[in-house]
Parts: structure tokens; sequence; C-alpha cells
């Protein structure tokens, strides 16, 4: 399937996702010979517009975990703010190395939904927003040569291509449980 342009959209608060995606997608469109373009909805005012792509667009599509699913507060911006029209995707998630559960899951879900073809997925270790005793120094030279990789086989499966395949398999529940909740020491629902 010939692609003629690789976006790299992204929510990322700390930077992590930012990082991981834009050199997805720039390893992508290097091997693809085409042009490669950032859409960063991580502040408010980048949430207004709605986004539309095309079957020869590939999205490179990345959240970060939080409590193991991809932020509440966002999913309504990945839901309403970007139309697949048939685009081919991939879902990309960063965690701060404890789990991505059912990150993954939900945003392949949210983006086969809108009108996307997701075609590969991965979940990266970054290091933790809670500290910089978890996960310290991730990704490191080991991970970059694995995200390295990932972007080259995508760009090889994408380019051969002949039909829309089944969206691609993650781990993760489907349907997806309940949030995880935070309880006080009580065991009462903890307010905020
Ligand atoms: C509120 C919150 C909840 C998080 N929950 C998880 C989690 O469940 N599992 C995990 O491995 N990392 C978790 N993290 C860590 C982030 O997923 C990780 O640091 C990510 O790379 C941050 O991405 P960013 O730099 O693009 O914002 C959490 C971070 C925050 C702020």
């Amino acid at each position: 399937m010939k692609i003629t342009g690789v976006k790299g959209v992204f929510y990322s608060a700390t930077g992590n996702t930012e990082r991981v995606v834009t050199a997805i997608a720039r390893g992508i469109a290097d091997k693809s010979w085409v042009s490669m373009e950032i859409q960063d909805f991580t502040l408010p005012e980048n949430r207004t517009a709605v986004h539309t792509y095309s079957p020869s667009d590939l999205v490179v599509f990345g959240m970060p975990v939080y409590a193991g699913r991809i932020p509440n507060k966002m999913l309504p911006a990945v839901q309403n703010n970007f139309k697949g029209e048939g685009a081919l995707a991939i879902p990309v998630v960063t965690f701060g190395n404890r789990n991505f559960d059912n990150g993954l899951i939900e945003l392949r879900n949210t983006l086969e939904s809108s009108g996307f073809h997701t075609i590969a997925a991965a979940g990266f270790p970054a290091c933790h927003v809670f500290s910089h005793k978890i996960a310290p120094g991730r990704p490191d030279e080991k991970d970059w040569k694995i995200i390295s990789e990932f972007a080259e086989k995508a760009a090889d499966k994408a380019d051969r291509m002949e039909r829309i395949p089944e969206p691609v398999a993650v781990r993760g529940d489907d349907p997806l449980g309940p949030y995880y909740t935070p309880l006080a020491q009580t065991g009462n629902l903890r307010s905020f």
C-alpha cells in the first residue's frame, strides 16, 4: 500500500510520548521517502481543531498510560478530534515501566472506532513521571534501537500490504473493565 504522508500525533505532558512518537514517525517517513508532520494536542488550544486523514496517510498515534488506561480526561479529544477516514494507524503508548495494562488496547479500539485501520502497535517503557527512580533513563540506548527497528518493520509492513488487515492484535481486556479507583485508608472512595 503506498503511503503518501506520515503524521506523528500525541498528547505528552512530560515529553516521553513526544520523543517516542517523533522517532517512530520520522523513521517510517524516511524509510518510505515521504513527508512527516507532527500534530501535538498536549495544550488545550491545540485541541480545538478536528484533524481528518485519508487512506494514504499513516498516523503514528501516541498516548501515555495513566492508571493502566489512556488518560481519561484526554479520551474525548482522541475520540472526537481525529477522523481516520480509512488512514492506517499505529497506536503507541509510553508507560513508566509498571505496566501498560489496558492502555494500548483502549487506544487501538478508539482509533478503529474513529475510522483508522491499525496495522502495528507498541508499548514502550519511559521514565515514570512520578519519580526519576522508576525506569530512570528510559528509553535507553537499547530501547531506541528497538524503537528504530519497530519503525522500519512498520514501514515495510505498510509497503507490502495489499489489503486492509484485521485490527492489530494487542494484549488487554476487551471489553475494558472499570477505571481504577484509589481508596482512602478507610477503604472508602477517595475524593479529589
Ligand atoms: C497520573 C499518572 C498515572 C500513571 N500511571 C501509570 C501506570 O499505570 N503504569 C505505568 O507504567 N506508568 C504510569 N504512569 C507513567 C507514565 O505513563 C509515563 O511516565 C509516560 O511515559 C508519561 O508520558 P509523557 O512524558 O508523554 O507525559 C503514570 C503517570 C501519571 C502522571
